[in-house]
Order: structure tokens, then sequence, then C-alpha cells
């Protein structure tokens, strides 16, 4: 049961709920790293195989987290306590959402420098500064941007103040209304940009790059790229699916809420794919990873088309746009928690977390120019915030969501919050007693380097491993109860 002093926000329309969180997974993931890895990949393949990690890992995840948000109505560490001290069990595992919380505001720290990157372009197509003739210019462009502290902090100082506006306007007023416009925006404009990939001569290229069925190229370590993917660009494991589903009325349907955020965000992405890669072949180039496809490739080929400068603006207002509402939802956790237990108002809150944050995320920017030559271990800080995120608390966090779920607590509480038909509950929950664990452990051991995990033409073993760790759960797990009741 909640114990609430004071009502709890809420989404105001139907929709709030569903684009707010859409707005929150579709980012930089979706335009620039998906529609790459397709193609590096095996296309259409890779497609296959990255839909079934998104039913099989991306969407039970999301459905817990979104149902321990609105069991719990607050943010991650108060959810996740409320939900396991109902069912009885230690408020120790409350750790849990302090460890969402900072990986959200972690990855915020050096996300706002790379949407620092996405409105510096955007001023750059509109002042003229990107004229070039070649690869080079565009190399030097880029390097240039980056040596300046002055310059990039200029801009990521810009993308952290917008965000906390937002944020600091409140749940409905600020994040609500702001998406609203903002993600019905942002198709519109990857329509037209299809729409100009589609007389730009490199359509079908481009279609054949990504849905041709290449299955030869579709390696172990594809599809261990896809399971890592469907985990990111759910914005899973760092507070923001949480915190927003704290703010979903009770009778909306998370299951299908769940599918209309994966489905939508599965749609951005095939269309980022659309639209970028028309323009890159049609100028014969090649389509390469990293940011040199955005910030370099992208910005050449606009300047060799008819209105490419005209595009080009439309397409680095798209990107800000995805950068920006992803921002806001990974800060809302922090501020959510402010308020709720620190007695300041919500934009105290906001600004005092922007404060922090800005601290943080320069000596993430720095990492670019003055702070080139301060790294641990072989790593900038800016690399640190990514792999720490990335690898450890996004998996790790994950992993104990599913399991808190699946085996620790009262099923009474999932089955209330979810509200599933019985079979849909039990596919519920064999996805994320097993399924779900074993897709975050293989991208865990992968990423550890453990071992190099081969399993491409192992699906029968993959099989055979999923139904032992089922029959060996299914026997311990009243057992296993008992031993983790705090
Ligand atoms: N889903 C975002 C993208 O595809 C990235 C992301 C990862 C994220 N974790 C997040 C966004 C947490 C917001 C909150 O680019």
């Amino acid at each position: 049961m909640t114990t609430e002093q004071q009502p709890r926000a809420q989404w105001l329309g139907r929709w709030g709920f569903v684009l707010a969180a859409t707005g929150s997974a579709v980012g930089l993931g979706n335009i620039w790293k998906f529609p790459y890895m397709t193609g590096e990949h095996g296309g259409g393949a890779f497609v296959l195989v990255y839909l079934v990690c998104i039913l099989a890992v991306g969407v039970p995840v999301m459905m817990t987290e979104i149902a321990f948000g609105r069991r719990g109505r607050g943010s991650p560490i108060d959810a996740v306590r409320r939900v396991v001290t109902e069912s009885g069990r230690s408020s120790a595992w409350s750790l849990l959402g302090w460890m969402a919380m900072l990986c959200g505001f972690m990855i915020l720290s050096f996300y706002v420098v790379v949407a620092g990157w996405s409105f510096s372009y955007l001023w750059k197509m509109l002042s003229g500064g990107l004229n070039g003739s070649g690869v080079d210019d565009m190399v030097a462009i880029f390097v240039a941007n980056n040596e300046n502290p002055f310059n990039l902090g200029f801009w990521s100082t810009l993308v952290t103040l917008a965000t906390m506006l937002i944020v600091g306007k409140g749940v409905q007023a600020g994040i609500e209304k702001s998406v609203s416009w903002m993600m019905p925006g942002m198709v519109v404009m990857l329509l037209i940009l299809i729409g100009y990939g589609v007389f730009s001569g490199g359509f079908g290229e481009a279609w054949r790059f990504l849905f041709s069925f290449n299955t030869g190229s579709l390696s172990s370590e594809g599809m261990l790229a896809a399971l890592g993917h469907a985990f990111f660009t759910l914005s899973l494991a760092s507070g923001a699916i949480l915190t927003y589903g704290s703010y979903l009325p009770a009778g909306a349907s998370i299951g299908r809420t769940t599918f209309s955020v994966a489905i939508a965000d599965t749609l951005v992405a095939l269309m980022a794919g659309l639209a970028i890669f028309p323009i890159i072949f049609a100028n014969g180039m090649s389509p390469e990873g990293g940011p040199g496809l955005l910030f370099m490739s992208l910005p050449l080929a606009f300047q060799a088309m008819p209105l490419g400068t005209l595009f080009g603006i439309l397409f680095f207002v798209m990107l800000s746009m995805a950068a920006l509402t992803s921002s806001i939802s990974m800060v809302e956790a922090t501020v959510s928690w402010l308020v709720d237990n620190k007695g300041i108002t919500r934009r105290t809150a906001a600004w005092g977390t922007g404060i922090v944050l800005w601290l943080v995320s320069t000596l993430a920017m720095l990492s670019f120019n003055l702070g080139a030559d301060w790294t641990l271990a072989g790593r900038h800080f800016f690399d640190w915030l990514d792999y720490l995120t990335s690898r450890w608390m996004m998996p790790l966090g994950g992993l104990g969501m599913v399991l808190l779920a699946g085996f620790v607590l009262k099923s009474e509480s999932f089955r209330e919050e979810l509200g599933l038909a019985p079979y849909w509950h039990a596919l519920w929950l064999f996805m994320v007693r097993y399924v779900s664990p074993l897709g975050i452990l293989v991208i865990f051991v992968d990423a550890l380097g453990i071992a190099r995990l081969e399993f491409g033409v192992h699906w029968p073993w993959l099989l055979a491993v999923l139904a032992l760790i089922t029959l060996v759960g299914e026997l311990l797990s009243p057992r296993l109860r008992r031993t983790l009741a705090g």
C-alpha cells in the first residue's frame, strides 16, 4: 500500500506516459547507433534478433519497472522501499533504487555533452559554419569544436539549462507539455527527411542495407549487440522509466503502454535509418560508425545536395529534440526524490540538481580538451561514466529488479499491479524469472570479458541451458524466497 501525505502528480492525458516514456527511449541510441548496428550486423536478420531481444528482455523488464513505480508511487528509492516492505522484505533492497537514480544522473552527465554536439551543429548549420569541401575539413571542424572548453562547455551548459527549465516546471506543465509537441514534431521531421531521401536517389540502397536478409553476417557478436542495445534503447534500469511509471494513473494497463513504447521506439529507430542512409549513399559515402556518421559524413552530404542546408537544419533540430526528451527523463528521478524527501520545491530541486550536474558534466566535457591527459586505467572521466553505467549499473540494476519481482516479492503485488490475464501473467513471470535474467547475464559476462560467448549457431544449447535453469529455479524458488527474506 502506498502511504501518501500529499497526492502525487499524475500524467494528465492518456498519452502522457506513452509520449514521455517514448521520449526517454528515443534518443541518440535510435538515431545514430541502431541504424549503424543494423547495417553492420546483417540487416533484416539483425532486426529480427533485436525484436526478439526487445520482447524477451526489454518488455518484461520495462513492465517490472513501471509496476515498481506505480505501486510504490515514488522516486526509485522510495518506490522500491515501499514495494519490498509491503512484501515484508528488508528495506535494504532500496539500494537498487539508489543505484538506478545514480545511474540516471551519471548517464546524464555525459549525455549532455553529446547533446551539446547536436545543439552546436544545429548552430553551425544555421550560421554557415559547416562549409568545407571534404572529409578532412569536417574532421577539422569536429576537432575544433571539441578543443575549446569554452565552446564545448557553452553547449553542454545550454542543454543542462534547457533540461532543468523543463523539469523545474513540473510533471504536467513541464515534461508532459514539452513532449506532447516535441515527439509528434520529431516524427513529422523524420517523415520529411525520409521523403527527401526517397528523392535523393539513395533510397533503394538504404532499404537493402537495412532490411535485406543477410544471415551470413549475423555473428554472435551481433546478437550480443542486439541484446545490449535492447536494454539501452528502452532507457531501462536508470530510474527514468520507474519514475515516469510512478505518475501513471491507476487504471492504465501497464502491458499495453509498455508495448506502445517499445513499438514506437523501434519504429523511430527504423525510420531514422531510412532518413539517414539514403542521404549517405546518394553521395557515395560509406556508412561508418562513431560520431563520424552524424557529425562528419552527414553534414558533408547535406552540403552537396539541393536544399541541403534546410534539411540539415531540420535534421539537427530533430536530433536535439530527441536528446532533450531523453535528458529530462534522466534527471526526473533525482528531482522527484528531492521533492519528496527534502521538503523543497520542485524548482529549487531542479536548479540544485542542475548545479551538481553542471559540475560533473563539465568534468566530463573537459575529457575532450584540457583534460585529454587525465586518465585512470586508460579511460577518461567521460569514458568512465559511460563504462560504469552501461556495463555495470544498468545490467546489475535490471537483474536485481527482475529477480526481486520474480522470486522475492509477494506475487499478489505484481498480479494486482500488472492486472494481466492469467496466461499473460504466467508468461511475464516466466520471462522475469528465467529469460530476462539469462539475457542480462549474457550481456554481463560478455561485457566483463570473463568469457567469449559464441552462441550464434548453438540455439539448441541455449534453449537447453534455459530449460535447466528453469527447472532448478522452480525447484529452489520457495527456499530461495525464504533465504532472501529480510
Ligand atoms: N534510450 C536512450 C537512447 O536510446 C538512452 C538512454 C539510456 C537513456 N538510458 C537512459 C535515456 C535513461 C534516458 C534515461 O538514446
